[in-house]
């Protein structure tokens, strides 16, 4: 791991809890119910998706929920490119409305992978929804049905987001600076 500091606060847990809260009424108000799966890209989405799905009860949404393991970054801060499946899904997809949710939108290699396996795979819709965009940085077209916040080009943690698999458990989302220097 690169020195580093954790400092500017991007996005508060109260700002991510509101923000939140108007993704599920967003999702409720646009998705078919009947054949509802949910499915995160792991690691990283494993908060967002649980406090999504825990505000579905009250719109009366119990979607299937999977979760993929997608790589496209090694240990270090950028993208290679190229995704890779470590661990895949089990629900049957044929028919079903997916929505696939990641804590992030970079390049755009991941969601349009995953958006393309899933349909593929029979599914009858696929929508994309990320908590955070990061727009400088996109290679492939793509945009997100819905979006938590956009993000300048910076490395952030936090909210499930990692720098070497640390930080995810941070309750905010917040920008990593990189060198040994203080400020
Ligand atoms: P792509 O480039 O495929 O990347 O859109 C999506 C994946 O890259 C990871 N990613 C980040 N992870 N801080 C992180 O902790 C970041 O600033 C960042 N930018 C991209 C993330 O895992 C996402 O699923």
């Amino acid at each position: 791991m690169r020195p580093h500091h954790i400092r500017d606060i991007l996005f508060t847990r109260e700002q991510i809890e509101q923000r939140v809260k108007t993704l599920i009424e967003e999702i409720a108000g646009s998705c078919e119910a009947e054949n509802l799966v949910m499915i995160g890209i792991l690691r990283g989405s494993f908060i967002f998706l649980a406090d999504l799905v825990r505000g579905f009860e009250q719109h009366d949404l119990h979607p299937r929920i999977d979760f993929i393991t997608l790589a496209s970054y090694g240990s270090g801060t950028e993208s290679s490119g190229s995704v890779r499946i470590l661990h895949d899904t089990n629900e049957n997809l044929a028919g079903a409305d997916v929505v696939v949710v990641d804590d992030i939108l970079d390049s755009g290699c991941t969601l349009s992978f995953a958006k393309d396996l899933f349909l593929k795979r029979g599914a009858r819709s696929v929508r994309t929804c990320v908590m955070l965009d990061k727009q400088a940085k996109r290679t492939v077209e793509i945009k997100a049905d819905y979006t938590g916040f956009p993000v300048e080009d910076v490395f952030v943690v936090g909210y499930g987001l990692d720098y070497d698999n640390r930080y995810r458990e941070l309750p905010h989302i917040a920008e990593v600076t990189f060198g040994e220097q203080d400020r």
